[in-house]
């Protein structure tokens, strides 16, 4: 088994191990006493593992309670956020019980903004059984829903006491869900550890899923609230962002971020903010890997959905550089540039 302990204001541990689904409710009695905990999971999740999680938790003496919604990007809506706020309240949970996520990222999203709104905030546990779950959303603390104009624009920062990875979970991911995973690793790599990418084409998943795990530890810990080097993170999102917006969602957000980041490379060499275009490197790592690398859009169709970026403050937007593979910088640009750069993207 491994640990690895996230050292924010609040802190936890990431239990990464075989198997751990059914050692739930030993884990959650590190922590806890007997007491209600209900399980928010995607309907993909919820039939593979919720009987499985239940189990473990009534066996430890808890109470399990489950609310399962239907699996997708579509489900990362307030209408989902309200259903499960209701949910727990006809459970009667109180304040001092338990919301476990089991799922994918929408699942960790959605149950953490109802954690950490309904009764003004209750204990959060993630059990994350995707690549992207595991490597991205569990960790930090963001959990948002997306509205009708964009992507994640309403939510909250809300840590998780404990995050519970079984890594027998991914051998049941379909083929996008583990390209999802890739996207998101090279990203990573990108930002903070070239050396992470033949790791990646050689298929050493594992070893992706730990790296990344420690180069987000090293950016949350410094940077939870995202005002600064967290940021770094964010390379290839902008443009990804907007893909998955303006494709209505069709474009996974793996896909979506593979596209962004090649987009994003381009730009700002374009932009001249950087003097090495990586693009061309990028596209290669990508394609290799079965990611997508054409960008469909054109600038005027993206720009409407980066203007409402929740980045944006001041009427400046930070962006990533990346400077080489491993490297990338922060920058701030007006609005006005941010046309610019989309056209970049776009050429
Ligand atoms: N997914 C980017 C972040 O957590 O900051």
């Amino acid at each position: 088994m491994k640990r690895i302990q996230i050292t924010t204001p609040t802190s936890y541990d990431i239990i990464i191990e075989p198997g751990a689904l059914s050692r739930v409710g030993e884990f959650l009695s590190e922590l806890y006493t007997p007491r209600k905990v209900c399980i928010i999971a995607d309907s993909t999740a919820g039939s593979l593992y919720c009987e499985t999680v239940s189990n473990a938790l009534k066996e430890a003496g808890f109470t399990p309670s489950r609310v399962l919604f239907p699996a997708g990007e579509h489900s990362k809506n307030l209408t989902t956020y309200a259903n499960v706020l209701e949910a727990l309240a006809s459970e009667n949970l109180s304040r001092s019980d338990v919301v476990i996520s089991l799922g994918g990222g929408v699942a960790t999203d959605i149950a953490g903004f109802v954690a950490g709104t309904y009764m003004r905030g209750i204990d959060l546990v993630h059990i994350p059984t995707t690549f992207l779950s595991a490597m991205d959303a569990s960790i930090g603390g963001k959990a948002a829903v997306n509205l009708l104009q964009g992507k994640n624009l309403a939510g909250i920062f809300w840590a998780p006491r404990l995050v519970i990875c079984d890594p027998d979970t991914f051998k049941n991911l379909r083929q996008t869900q583990v390209h999802d995973g890739l996207a998101e690793g090279v990203k990573n790599a990108v930002v903070s550890d070239a050396s992470l990418i033949p790791r990646i084409q050689n298929g050493d998943l594992e070893y992706m899923l730990e790296r990344s795990l420690s180069i987000k530890k090293s950016l949350v810990e410094v940077d939870e609230r995202d005002q600064g080097l967290r940021q770094l993170l964010n390379f290839g999102h902008t443009i990804g962002h907007c893909i998955e917006k303006a494709s209505s969602y069709s474009v996974s957000h793996g896909q979506a971020v593979a596209i962004g980041m090649i987009a994003e490379a381009k730009a700002a060499f374009g932009m001249g903010y950087t003097n090495t275009d990586i693009s061309g490197e990028l596209t290669k790592i990508l394609s290799g890997l079965g990611l997508p690398t054409e960008l469909r859009y054109t600038a005027e169709e993206l720009y409407p959905f980066a203007l409402i970026d929740k980045k944006i403050s001041d009427g400046m937007i930070s962006i990533v550089v990346p400077e080489a593979i491993g490297k990338c910088t922060l920058k701030k640009i007006t609005l006005a540039e941010l046309g610019e750069y989309l056209y970049q993207a776009c050429r």
